[in-house]
């Protein structure tokens, strides 16, 4: 066993954030937004008769392994969705910013249950590092309707009926606890990324983590925080798989002229770095 204490800890965060520690439990059916009126009737009746007895009504998954490595799968108690691979992109970037002295906070924008950015908030901990800030920005109340006019991309997205991807800022906040990681250098950014990313107390940051899926989402962090980003500092983007994001970042790079290299992370996850 050659791996020192931090890397050793790290790992752990690592397992235990993405919950692949554990196997994949069923999920509650309710989780997930049903489309059909009718079925959605009937589970919703039967799930209140079932909890009344204290049952609960789950469906299997027997999703592989590596699906949630990758982070293919939406999980049941995982503090993250993103899966081991871009966690491990992850570590490298913020070890690399802080090794080379690359200036600037580090942000999340898109947090869901808080996992990557409590993953980030652990690497500055695990390295004693305390004039960095970790920077969590979110509605914590899910995605945005689309705005198809100003973001055609966005037409008819349905990621905003999804109560799943909607956690509070107080589960947020309890989940940085758990791991011992609420403090004053984790700074909640709540609201939509159009009124919150604008006037964001941040003068540098080194990472610039995107997770918002959607076309605008995107392009919000983009327009609002690229220019933030010191040179040397990480754009890393979640959702490349998805085509509004893809567009998005796109647009962005190409209006902007960024011809820095976008290297592959997984199936999804991009990231470059500022030159
Ligand atoms: C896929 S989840 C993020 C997953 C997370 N990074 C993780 O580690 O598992 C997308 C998140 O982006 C947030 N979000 C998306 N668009 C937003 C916007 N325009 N303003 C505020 N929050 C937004 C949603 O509330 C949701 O929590």
């Amino acid at each position: 066993m050659h791996q020192k204490p931090e890397q050793l800890y790290l790992d752990l965060m690592k397992k235990t954030l993405s919950f692949t520690l554990w196997p994949e439990p069923p999920l509650p059916i309710t989780t997930f937004y049903i489309r059909s009126p009718v079925k959605r009737f009937l589970v919703s009746a039967i799930s209140k008769v079932l909890d009344k007895r204290k049952l609960l009504l789950v469906q299997k998954r027997d999703f592989s392994q590596s699906q949630r490595i990758e982070g293919r799968v939406w999980p049941v108690y995982a503090d993250t969705m993103i899966g081991l691979k871009r966690l491990d992109n992850l570590q490298y970037c913020v070890e690399t910013v802080l090794r080379e002295g690359v200036e600037g906070h580090l942000i999340e924008t898109g947090a869901w249950r808080g996992g990557a950015c409590i993953f980030m908030r652990a690497v500055l901990a695990a390295y004693g590092i305390a004039n960095r800030k970790v920077f969590v920005a979110d509605s914590f109340e899910g995605l945005p309707k689309p705005d198809d006019r100003k973001y055609p991309a966005d037409k008819g997205d349905k990621h905003h009926i999804h109560t799943y991807l909607a956690v509070s800022k107080e589960d947020v906040e309890n989940n940085f606890r758990k791991y011992g990681l609420l403090d004053d250098q984790v700074v909640f950014l709540k609201g939509w990324f159009k009124d919150t990313l604008p006037n964001a107390p941040i003068e540098k940051l080194s990472i610039l983590r995107l997770d918002g899926d959607m076309y605008g989402s995107t392009m919000e962090s983009l327009e609002y925080l690229y220019p933030k980003l010191s040179n040397g500092g990480f754009c890393i983007i979640d959702d490349y798989a998805l085509r509004g994001c893809q567009m998005a970042v796109d647009d962005y790079r190409s209006k902007h002229q960024i011809n820095s290299e976008m290297k592959e992370i997984d199936w999804t996850g991009r990231y470059w770095r500022k030159e």
